[in-house]
């Protein structure tokens, strides 16, 4: 039974001419599925749908061929072949009872065209702003091209009206749009009725809103998604203009989406913002308009979200990386269980997936986008297939996961913990600056651990080979984690380094188990790139070391541009009074020294430093593994049948890995010819069906160039 207060919560809202079951909205989020995999799309909307969400969107639908962001792998609306694969999505959202929702973009200036190869437009000629420094520019649009742009949104509006979408976005947000570049003094410098005063900027903005709601009357609730503030002193959107704005067409949309800058500041990771962040900015715009009001803010708090309905900041809650994390979170407010919200740790792997252009994944939903390719389920396991107990030593990410899901399967399972404490990486992890939301990666896993009466924990339990053999489990699965080195041996020398024994020498794990560099100088070495050498040099900064950070990369982090964190962290860094070596190497610790060189030119320079922590590579921690290894004819006679390292122990990696490794395992330990490497595909993929369309005629020409 839910709680009373929470009530609110389930409250139907009217979006115009259609109404949300409740007050839960999963906002518009990319995947990486995209057109690619639009069966695997449709599966994990409605996975979404099925957890309770009222409104479920899908990603930027790029509306027209003359805009697309290739390579990031959203979704097509360019003509009406695209409406079919829209369809299946909008079909399995309502399968489950919610509205479906699009979201229709135009880049413009954002879009460098790397497919369709026309020539970007926006307001104004300015480069192409992509997340990379391509020198490509957009052309300024003229007259014929905004009544152009106009008729390809309304034919896009249509398009989504045919595929049975309820929910029909005009996305005016992130500086992603072109409708953004037409609000924002830093993209629009016109002097023609589209620029300069307010009335103007949003000139277009209104026309394309009346084009979609006439196009739609009473079907279809037709949404602006817009940003409150593009906290930029380089003339972008400011709170005032956006009032003014707003202000100016309050009633015209059906609902207003109000979320925060670009891309970057809108999903700051936990480390960077609180739950809640964009509420300063949000709370007021209620007061501008009678129609409902959506805000984003990593909402995983049900009493936080209660507030904001009752304290008139937002009529909804709205909701991208919760709703990955757990897409199931309204159905378990609404049954009472929020001890099983697995609530999102705000790290951003998610937004990884699409900076990789691969399937989405979470650190902790590993089901995420495999709701389709696997058959897997946020909340629905399959049964045993076999008889017979589990051992799973470690109770790190990985472990954590496979005993619950093992647990949830019906195994009679026996977790063996060799510390303490449960969480393994994550324990050590979350105690690090900015990264407290992390041991929530344990938290949810424990609890349901707690609940799972066929699973036992043992605690400050380290095995070796002959307890295990002593065990007599017939699955093992070792899950023991991996462990730092300390010999200068990562990406850039993939030998040891020199390093003199009387040297201060500190990995991420020192630190991590409390101990403090020597003297008052530190040199963090990161050849790992992404947040471990960041953090540590944080760490060590505001414990008032003189701290430089090497890395042979151009800038601190490089990998989190991936996890939109870099821009923070370099900041970060520096405020805190961290030097950043870029593109050096630390090549040799000497004592009270490190030499460093150029990576492009080989010039070494030698640094003063007390201490030196190697932030490298690991090395995966399978002693326990190797010993079994070399038992294995004492195997049969323990009654074992199989023995499966994964996750870190296996090959180091980041905990959304981990986690993966532990469902994967959990989900097909019993499971024919689904192993890792089987000869077969282990998973369902999508193929593009072959066209018959004739072949282009080719361009006339009258043979060879002429020599003169
Ligand atoms: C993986 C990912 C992809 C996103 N893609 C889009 C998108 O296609 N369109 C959009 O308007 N916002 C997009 N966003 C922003 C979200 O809609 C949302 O405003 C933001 O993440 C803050 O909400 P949250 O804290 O609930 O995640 C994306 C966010 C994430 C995490
Ligand atoms: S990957 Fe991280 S930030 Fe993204 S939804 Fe999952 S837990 Fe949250």
């Amino acid at each position: 039974m839910r709680d009373r207060r929470y009530d609110i919560l389930f409250e139907r809202v009217a979006l115009g001419p259609v109404s949300a079951r409740n007050r839960f909205y999963q906002v518009p989020h990319c995947n990486g599925l995209g057109y690619r995999d639009p069966s695997a799309l449709a599966a994990m909307r409605g996975v979404k749908a099925e957890g309770g969400w009222a409104v479920v969107c899908t990603e930027q639908a790029e509306i027209h061929y003359s805009s697309d962001i290739t390579p990031f792998i959203e979704l097509r609306l360019w003509d009406d072949r695209d409406i079919p694969a829209l369809a299946r999505m909008a079909d399995a959202v309502h399968e489950h009872g919610a509205l479906a929702g699009i979201e229709l973009a135009y880049n413009g200036m954002n879009g460098p065209n790397h497919y369709g190869r026309e020539v970007p437009m926006g307001p104004a000629a300015l480069p192409v702003a992509t997340f990379s420094h391509e020198p490509l520019q957009a052309r300024r649009m003229d007259k014929a091209d905004i009544a152009n742009l106009r008729r390809w949104h309304l034919a896009a509006v249509r398009r989504a009206r045919t595929a049975g979408f309820d929910v029909i976005y005009v996305y005016a947000a992130h500086s992603l749009s072109f409708l953004s570049h037409f609000l924002s003094r830093r993209f629009n410098d016109r002097t023609d009725e589209y620029g300069g005063s307010i009335e103007n900027r949003v000139r277009l903005l209104r026309e394309v809103t009346e084009d979609a709601r006439n196009a739609v009357g009473a079907s279809c609730a037709v949404p602006i998604r817009i940003s409150i503030d593009d906290l930029t002193n380089e003339g972008g959107l400011n709170r005032a203009e956006v009032e003014d704005m707003i202000g100016s067409m309050a009633d015209l949309p059906d609902l207003w989406d109000v979320t925060l800058a670009g891309w970057e500041n809108d999903s700051r990771t936990s480390r960077f913002a609180e739950e809640g962040h964009e509420e300063e900015f949000v709370r007021g715009i209620k007061r501008l308009t009678r129609k409902p009001v959506v805000g984003v803010g990593r909402y995983t708090s049900v009493d936080r979200m209660v507030s904001l309905v009752r304290g008139g900041v937002l009529d909804l809650i709205g909701a991208a990386r919760p709703s990955i994390a757990d897409p199931f979170l309204p159905r378990k407010i609404e049954e009472g269980r929020i001890e099983d919200i697995r609530e999102c740790i705000g790290c951003n792997i998610c937004v990884a997936g699409d900076f990789t252009q691969s399937p989405l994944r979470c650190t902790q939903n590993p089901t995420m986008a495999e709701e389709w390719r696997r058959g897997w389920h946020p909340e629905r396991v399959k049964p045993k297939g076999s008889d017979g107990a589990v051992l799973v030593v470690g109770g790190g990410p990985a472990g954590l996961e496979a005993a619950q899901v093992l647990g949830k399967r019906g195994y009679p399972v026996t977790l063996a913990e060799a510390r303490r404490e449960l969480g393994g990486r994550v324990l050590d992890e979350s105690r690090l600056p900015g990264l407290a939301a992390w041991i929530r990666v344990r938290d949810y896993r424990r609890g349901q651990l707690e609940r799972l009466p066929n699973v036992q924990v043992f605690l400050d339990n380290r095995l070796n080979a002959e307890d295990v053999l002593g065990l007599g489990m017939p699955k093992i699965v070792i899950a023991t984690g991996s462990r730092w080195r300390r010999d200068g041996v990562g990406r850039y020398h993939t030998r040891p380094i020199a390093i003199d024994r009387e040297a201060c020498v500190l990995t991420p794990d020192d630190l991590m188990a409390g101990l403090l560099p020597d003297g008052g100088r530190v040199v963090v070495w990161d050849d790992d790139h992404y947040y471990m050498g960041g953090v540590l040099a944080e760490l060590c900064a505001a414990r008032g070391y003189d701290t430089r950070y090497i890395t042979p990369a151009s800038e601190a982090s490089t990998w989190t541009r991936a996890t939109l964190e870099q821009h923070f962290i370099q900041a970060r860094l520096l405020r805190k009074g961290v030097q950043i070596h870029a593109f050096r190497a630390v090549t040799e610790v000497q004592r009270g020294a490190v030499v460093t060189a150029c990576v492009f030119t080989g010039a070494s320079e030698t640094l003063a430093a007390d201490a030196v922590v190697l932030v490298t590579a690991r090395l995966p921690e399978d002693r326990l593994a190797h010993e079994l290894e070399r038992q294995r004819s004492a195997w049969a006679g323990a009654g074992i049948e199989s023995l499966a390292v994964i996750g870190d122990a296996l090959a180091p990696a980041t905990i959304a890995h981990a986690t993966y490794a532990g469902r994967r395992y959990a989900e097909e330990c019993d499971a024919a010819g689904a192993a890792a490497g089987a000869d077969a595909v282990p998973f369902r993929r999508e193929i593009t069906e072959l066209s018959d369309l004739p072949k282009p005629p080719l361009s006339e020409h009258s043979g060879g160039l002429s020599s003169g």
